[in-house]
């Protein structure tokens, strides 16, 4: 109904509309328009589901049942085409082949940004809640468009051309939104790489994706502090020899040296036409790539493709925060991140919301600032991190209840178990009570939330602590991790699988496919592996048990402070990085340890040369500084235990298993040691156990 009603009225005299291409666009929606009415008619649920906000349960189960009814339905009702698709799905999940929507054309900006500037220009796309309170700026729909098509001219008149990689290293701004929507318009690939990792880690993010221009800007702003942004792509191209170009922003306005390469962003874009005739992209092109951690040192460039991702970033948007028109949504995550890309960005920009894009950090200038920005703004959604939660509870219930926040209807979280003491607070103390609490389960790899409570007008009440439901097309089982079979019935706890395909999972790891296909669907034969534990409940709502369960996946944990996705390789490669003559340590095992305010801390084990002088002291600042060089200061590990050696087996592999427990102080539930190569240097370890800082 959406897609026909909104192609008319662009169609109509009153429009805006001046480009050839754009109205040619529209007329063939109007024809998918009218076939979408033929496949809504089988399925009225759908519809009504959309507007009348039926159980949960019921269009779960549909989604399910005829999975190609169900998002063809959606995909053609929520989406603008250019061509309609001629298949919904064609997977199989044994081979990781992921196609959705087969030969279908659109342009995901067109679908984020056009569609709602020809209807209501003026409306706020985006209100960017910069660094100091009460200085908030708005920026409407057309605003947007303007400044996503001057940036998208530009980066084609320096020759950018569809599917080479930008990398854009920015600050919360809306001209970082802007880049991101400029790639989409010209069918460009974005590399969000996060404004707080180091030089080292941006290079190599850079050269493997062999991105030939970035884009950054001169400072980025957070907590009152300017960090500089350009002296640190200035560091990292040094060694990317792939990129020829460099575009940088003013944020501060701060004096930058400006080399052969680099062009200064906005008196660039001022040259540029404010219209810029979109790319027709195909279903499967990608869209975007973003770096997260691995079972190796090297992180991995997740890819997304352009239709499945983005439709299912908005449906997921639209039913698990109960987004409705006029309602002004606030996710406080960094677009460095997943949550950032799919609900900051692409979710809410494609229902056309109003999304708060928040520069700052929780409690700057105090630990009122999240609900100080709630009562200005009138936030109606709220989604942010449990560690930035459990952290602001410690300063009292007074910080929030001075403020007015009987705007807020949900209270989402995301990335870590939320521990009963701050889901209780966030309900009774932020909610007051009365706000459904929404725990997310997903990951950068599924494009969008998976698992959640649905609000609960249309769900059953929701408990404390668990994602709890699948959301439409989810298919989760709980595997055991030795036999690789799934336990049926409830009360169950094994590796979180998934065993159908949805149209937000992530296609590859760009330019490694097979590492793709082998960590993600070797492990359990047909499935697709998170990576996660997790327990089904007697009553059959899923419980998330974290990333470390399984010894062959500790290699990914979490230092929560900023909701940073670290590998535990990552990390101790960084520590490891010690060569020549000066060699005073040698590798490094880094667990991850439960932190009573991030969730998950990092604690090291390194051992060190025989016949090192250095004192220990000046060896843990050492190994944090250059963690904090190689990957960022948010990864330092908050304990390191130096140690004269390591629990390995027989082949030389470090147990996890052991280093865990040891690292949170749980010698006494080893189990069996008898497999390692040394167990003596068990209770040695035990016995040095440092604390946490
Ligand atoms: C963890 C973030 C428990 C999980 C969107 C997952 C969670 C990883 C939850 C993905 C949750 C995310 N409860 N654990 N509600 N949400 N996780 O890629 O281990 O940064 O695999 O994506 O975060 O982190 P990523």
């Amino acid at each position: 109904m959406y897609g026909r009603a909104l192609s008319c009225a662009l169609l109509s005299p009153t429009t805006r509309c001046t480009i050839p291409q754009l109205i040619r666009y529209f007329a063939r929606t109007a024809a998918a328009g009218a076939q979408q009415d033929v496949t809504t008619a089988q399925l009225p649920e759908i519809s009504q589901y959309f507007q009348k906000a039926l159980p949960h349960q019921e269009v779960y189960d549909l989604s399910l049942n005829n999975p190609s009814a169900f998002w063809g339905s959606l995909a053609r009702t929520r989406l603008s085409w250019y061509r309609d698709f001629d298949d919904v799905i064609d997977c199989d999940m044994t081979k990781a082949k992921l196609k959705w929507f087969i030969n279908g054309k659109l342009n995901v900006s067109v679908n984020c940004v056009d569609r709602h500037y020809m209807k209501t220009p003026d409306k706020v796309a985006i209100i960017w809640e910069k660094d100091e309170p009460g200085q908030q700026e708005n920026v409407s729909y057309k605003q947007l468009y303007e400044m996503m098509n001057q940036l998208a001219n530009t980066l084609k008149s320096h020759g950018v051309r569809r599917g080479d990689r930008v990398c854009i290293y920015m600050p919360m701004t809306p001209l970082a939104v802007a880049a991101m929507l400029a790639c989409a318009r010209i069918g460009a690939i974005h590399s969000v790489v996060f404004a707080g990792f180091s030089a080292d880690a941006l290079t190599s993010r850079i050269n493997d994706a062999k991105a030939e221009t970035v884009i950054t800007a001169d400072q980025v702003l957070r907590g009152g502090k300017a960090i500089d942004l350009k002296s640190t792509v200035d560091r990292a191209v040094l060694d990317c020899p792939c990129v020829r170009q460099v575009f940088v922003a003013q944020r501060t306005g701060a004096p930058v040296s400006m080399g052969q390469m680099d062009m200064p962003l906005e008196s660039e874009m001022a040259k540029q036409s404010t219209e810029c005739e979109p790319e027709v992209m195909g279903s499967e092109d990608y869209l975007f790539m973003l770096y997260t951690s691995g079972s190796t040192g090297q992180p991995k460039g997740i890819a997304h493709t352009q239709a499945g991702y983005l439709l299912y970033a908005a449906i997921t948007h639209q039913t698990v925060f109960d987004y409705r028109e006029g309602d002004i949504y606030a996710c406080v995550a960094d677009i460095g991140w997943i949550t950032g890309h799919t609900y900051v960005l692409y979710g809410p920009l494609c229902n056309g919301a109003t999304t708060v894009l928040f520069e700052s950090i929780p409690t700057y200038p105090d630990p009122g600032r999240y609900w100080e920005m709630v009562e200005r703004l009138r936030v109606n959604q709220f989604y942010g991190s449990p560690t930035a939660i459990r952290l602001l509870l410690k300063y009292g219930d007074s910080w929030v209840t001075r403020y007015d926040r009987s705007s807020l209807r949900v209270l989402g979280t995301v990335g870590e178990p939320i521990n009963t003491e701050a889901w209780e607070w966030y309900h009774n103390v932020v909610g007051n009570g009365k706000c459904d609490i929404v725990d997310t389960w997903w990951q950068t790899e599924t494009g969008g939330i998976c698992i959640a409570p649905r609000p609960s007008r249309v769900a059953a009440p929701i408990i404390p602590g668990a994602a709890m439901r699948p959301m439409f097309g989810i298919a989760p089982a709980i595997v055991c991790p030795d036999s690789g079979k799934e336990f049926t019935g409830n009360d169950v706890y094994g590796a979180l699988c998934i065993k159908l395909p949805w149209p937000g999972m992530a296609r590859t790891i760009y330019g490694h496919h097979n590492r793709y296909v082998d960590t993600y669907f070797k492990p359990f034969q047909g499935y697709y592996f998170t990576g996660d534990g997790a327990h089904r409940d007697k009553d059959g709502y899923i419980h998330i048990t974290g990333a470390s369960a399984f010894d062959e996946w500790t290699t990914v944990l979490f230092n929560s402070r900023r909701r940073h996705r670290l590998g535990t390789a990552e990390i101790e490669d960084s520590m490891d990085e010690h060569g020549g003559s000066d060699v005073a340590w040698a590798p490094a095992g880094c667990a991850g340890i439960p932190h009573p305010v991030k969730g998950e801390g990092v604690y090291a084990f390194v051992t060190l040369m025989e016949d090192v002088q250095k004192d220990t002291d000046e060896i843990i600042t050492e190994l944090k500084s250059m963690v904090k060089k190689q990957i960022g200061s948010f990864a330092a590990p908050e304990c390191i235990q130096i140690t004269p050696g390591l629990p390995k087996t027989r082949s030389g592999k470090i147990m996890r298993r052991i280093l865990r427990k040891i690292a949170a102080n749980r010698g006494d539930e080893l189990g069996d040691v008898s497999t390692l190569a040394d167990p003596s240097v068990v209770p040695m370890l035990i016995a040095n156990h440092a604390p946490i800082e």
